[in-house]
């Protein structure tokens, strides 16, 4: 995007990968990385991360969109290698991508949906990573990969019980793909998000009235985060400024987890 102050973004000449960009904390993470000079290459299996590539192309970034379930590995090996054919590099990968599932609790929960919301929230980021790293092998320099957990990964929670099993996987995924890749210079980290407003989290305050304010008095910040709270810290963990870091995991809860 324009930069009127001559300085260099933070992500200049490097080309992202984001996962669910077209909504929520995706779209943030994809405008921020492109304000600060990615290429980015956005995907979701909806096409509203069209309208979001849009509106990073007319504010002067480098974007484009790919249609792309993340369970569907024959279109995760195609789209990456067309990201990487169009970019001539891939240096960060950031997965991104997840539902919430069913809010029964276990005992009522249809295996069929738990293998569901599994190969969404666990298998996408395997997948993604599996077919990102012979790119980010390729591009020169360190490389990254950033996976969205959640607090629900180190605590319980009696509302959505299969989806913060999910996060737990990507968890450990995360500590031991940093571990794997580290000899190469493929960095890998995961971000705890706590409470952040986005379409799912909206959509829940539209059925239950009060619920944003009841969440908002449970957090000692007084507030729950905003998707730039998570994106700015994508950035961080996504540019070389994160050089040292791997294997770490940030949690963003506005110090839910600290009580
Ligand atoms: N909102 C929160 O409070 C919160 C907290 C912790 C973690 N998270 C995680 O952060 C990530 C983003 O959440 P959000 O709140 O921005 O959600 P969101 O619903 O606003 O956006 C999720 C995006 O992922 C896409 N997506 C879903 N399944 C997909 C699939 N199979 N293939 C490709 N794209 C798919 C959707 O189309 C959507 O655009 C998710 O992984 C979520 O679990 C959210």
């Amino acid at each position: 995007m324009s930069d009127t102050t001559g300085t260099k973004g933070r992500l200049e000449g490097k080309v992202a990968i984001v996962t669910g960009a077209g909504s929520g904390m995706g779209e943030a993470i994809a405008k921020l990385f492109a304000s600060e000079g990615a290429s980015v290459a956005l995907v979701d299996m909806s096409e509203a991360g069209e309208r979001v590539a849009d509106e990073i192309r007319q504010a002067g970034g480098t974007a484009q969109f790919w249609t792309m379930n993340v369970t569907d590995e024959a279109r995760v090996e195609q789209v990456f290698g067309e990201v990487f054919e169009r970019f001539g590099a891939l240096n960060i990968l950031i997965n991104n991508a997840g539902v919430a599932g069913p809010t029964e609790p276990t005992d009522k929960v249809a295996f069929s949906d738990w293998e569901t919301v599994f190969r969404i929230n666990a298998g996408g980021p395997f997948l993604c990573t599996k077919h990102a790293i012979p790119y980010l092998r390729q591009t020169p320099g360190q490389t990254s990969i950033v996976n969205m957990s959640s607090i629900y990964a180190i605590i319980g929670n009696a509302d959505v019980p299969v989806y913060h099993a999910t996060k737990a996987a990507v968890r450990t995924m995360t500590k031991t793909d940093a571990i794997t890749y580290a000899a190469e210079g493929i960095r890998v980290n995961a971000i705890l998000p706590g409470t952040i407003l986005t379409p799912m989290n909206l959509e829940k305050a539209r059925q239950n009235p009060g619920y944003l304010e009841e969440m908002q008095a449970i957090h000692p910040l007084g507030t729950i985060g905003e998707p730039n709270d998570i994106a700015y810290a994508m950035l961080f963990l996504a540019s070389d400024e994160s050089k040292f870091t791997t294997g770490s995991e940030l949690v963003i809860d506005g110090g839910f987890t600290a009580q």
